[in-house]
């Protein structure tokens, strides 16, 4: 769930970050990945959902699919994670040995609620390997702003069901953690894998 003025905070921001950083391209032919030099992502230790820490680092060597969101969203993030996840499960149908070679990862904006065995119940429903990952306020808000994502609680809602907005992205991040490409979440599982494997080498 997002508001109208995040969608715009949110896509500036993104324009900002990658104004420059590309020369024109023209669609499939295009051999530089969209996100290639954008300042979007980096380190983090979190909290997983086994309750144990998982870093940026644990996937040194894998691509990385990362969606931002909340397990309690009523609408748009699982739609988006179920979409992404089966365009994965595509790919990885295509060829076996994706599995090896990419880590789906959630991170949750709602670290209040979404705790370790919440977001374990919520991750398997979407890909076996699916990790969900939860922390601090203050580390979830770390880890949002390198990821270039705006969420933000909305106060007009009920103390125990409150709503949280937040920027809606299909990040595909490379072996090093450097940002490659922008996933069509609301695209056809097809579109979604041939876009994962479009990058991958
Ligand atoms: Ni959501």
């Amino acid at each position: 769930m997002m508001n109208k003025f995040l969608s715009v905070v949110s896509t500036m921001l993104l324009l900002s970050l990658l104004s420059g950083c590309n020369p024109a391209s023209s669609g499939n032919e295009q051999s530089e990945p969209p996100l290639a030099g954008a300042t979007i992502g980096g380190s983090f230790t979190l909290t997983n959902q086994d309750g144990g820490k998982s870093s940026d680092t644990d996937f040194t060597g894998q691509y990385r699919i990362i969606y931002f969101g909340y397990s309690y969203c009523p609408d748009v993030c699982p739609v988006d994670l179920q979409r992404l996840m089966q365009g994965l499960a595509l790919a990885e149908k295509n060829d076996p040995t994706l599995a090896e070679k990419i880590q789906p990862i959630f991170i949750t904006i709602d670290p209040e609620r979404d705790q370790p065995e919440q977001l374990k119940q919520y991750v398997a429903a979407f890909h076996p390997r699916l990790i969900g990952l939860t922390g601090s306020v203050e580390e979830i808000a770390e880890v949002a702003k390198k990821y270039v994502i705006i969420y933000g609680k909305r106060e007009d809602e009920g103390a125990s069901e409150y709503l949280v907005d937040h920027s809606r992205q299909g990040y595909l991040f490379g072996p090093d953690g450097e940002p490659v490409a922008l996933l069509p979440y609301d695209g056809t599982p097809q579109e979604i894998a041939d876009e994962i494997t479009r990058w991958m080498r």
